[in-house]
C-alpha cells in the first residue's frame, strides 16, 4: 500500500490529535507539551503538584492557542492512571499520543537502598508506563492508530552508580518499549523511547546544586561539553510521536551530547 508523500512540516502537524504528557508541568515534559500544543495538539498534562500543574496548563494554552488540560495524577497508582486516560477521552474524545515522561530517582549506594525505596522507583519509572500504556492502548487499538514515547535515561542504557533501582527500572522501560512496538504494530500503534543524557531541567539543576555538583565539570566527559536543555529532548520526543516517524517503532534513541568513551586524553 503506497502512502501519499507529504512534506515533513505537514507530518509534524498535530492538528486534530490529542496527547497525554505525564510529568508535563515541568522540565522535559513541559517542553514537550508546549511543542505538541504549538504544533496543534490538544494536550493533557498530568502530575501531582496541582498548583504547578494548573499554572503550566494555563500557560501552554495561552502561548499555543490549543486547549490544554491539567489532570492531577499520581502515576504510581493504577487507578489514577486509569482515571487520567478516561478523563482525557471524556474531555477530548480520543487519545492519539502518550508520552510516559513522569519519572525520576533518589540517588544512593546499593547497600543503602531500602526495599520501599526500590519499589517506589519501579512504581514511578516502569509500573506507571505499564498502567498508562495499557489504558491509552485500549483506545489506540480500537482506533487502529497511536504513538507512544517512553522517556529513559543514560542510566537505562549503561547504568549509573548510585542508581541501581533507577537504572534497572529505566532498562525495563526500554525493553517494554520494544515489546509494545512488536505486539501493537499490527494495530497501527507505534512505541519508541528517548534515552536522555544529563539535562538541565529546573528540578535537576536544583538537585545538582543541593548535592554540591558542578554541571560543567560533570559534563566534561560529554563530547558536546555541556548539559542538554529540556527542549532538546522534547524535539526527539515530538519527532517520534509524529507522523514523520511513521515507519519507526521499537527504537531507543539516545539524546545525550554524544558517547563518553575511554581512551587517551584529548585537548
Ligand atoms: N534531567 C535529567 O538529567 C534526566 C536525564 C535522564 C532522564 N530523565 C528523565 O526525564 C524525565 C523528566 O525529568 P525532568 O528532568 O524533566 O525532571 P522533572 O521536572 O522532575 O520531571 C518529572 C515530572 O514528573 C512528575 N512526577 C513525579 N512523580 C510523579 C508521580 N508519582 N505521578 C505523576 N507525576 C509525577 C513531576 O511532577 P510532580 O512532582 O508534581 O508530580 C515532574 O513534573 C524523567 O522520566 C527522568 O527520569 C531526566
Amino acid at each position: 500500500m503506497h502512502r501519499k508523500m507529504q512534506m515533513i512540516s505537514e507530518q509534524l502537524d498535530f492538528t486534530g490529535k490529542v496527547a497525554i504528557v505525564t510529568g508535563g508541568a515541568t522540565g522535559i515534559g513541559y517542553a514537550t507539551a508546549m511543542q505538541l500544543a504549538k504544533l496543534g495538539a490538544r494536550v493533557v498534562v498530568a502530575s501531582r503538584t496541582v498548583e504547578e500543574l494548573e499554572a503550566s496548563a494555563e500557560r501552554i494554552q495561552r502561548e499555543s492557542g490549543s486547549p490544554c488540560l491539567g489532570v492531577p495524577t499520581d502515576v504510581k497508582q493504577e487507578q489514577s492512571c486509569i482515571a487520567l486516560v478516561q478523563r482525557t477521552v471524556d474531555e477530548f474524545g480520543q487519545v492519539d499520543v502518550l508520552i510516559n515522561n513522569a519519572g525520576g530517582t533518589r540517588m544512593g549506594p546499593l547497600e543503602s537502598i531500602p526495599t520501599r525505596g526500590w519499589h517506589a522507583i519501579f512504581d514511578l519509572n516502569i509500573h506507571s508506563a505499564y498502567y498508562c500504556t495499557r489504558e491509552a492502548g485500549k483506545h489506540m487499538i480500537e482506533r487502529r492508530r497511536g504513538s507512544i514515547v517512553n522517556i529513559s535515561s543514560n542510566a537505562g542504557l549503561h547504568g549509573v552508580k548510585g542508581g541501581a533501582h533507577y537504572s534497572a527500572a529505566k532498562s525495563a522501560l526500554q525493553t517494554f518499549t520494544v515489546v509494545t512496538a512488536a505486539e501493537w504494530g499490527r494495530f497501527g500503534v507505534r512505541c519508541n523511547c528517548v534515552a536522555a543524557g544529563m539535562i538541565a531541567s529546573p528540578r535537576a539543576t536544583g538537585a545538582w546544586k543541593a548535592a554540591g555538583l558542578e554541571p560543567m565539570e560533570m559534563a566534561s566527559q560529554i563530547p558536546l561539553k555541556r548539559p542538554g536543555e529540556p527542549d532538546e529532548i522534547a524535539n526527539m520526543i515530538v519527532f517520534f510521536a509524529s507522523d514523520a516517524a511513521s515507519y519507526i517503532t521499537g527504537q531507543v534513541m539516545a539524546v545525550n551530547g554524544g558517547p563518553a568513551l575511554g581512551g587517551i586524553p584529548l585537548e
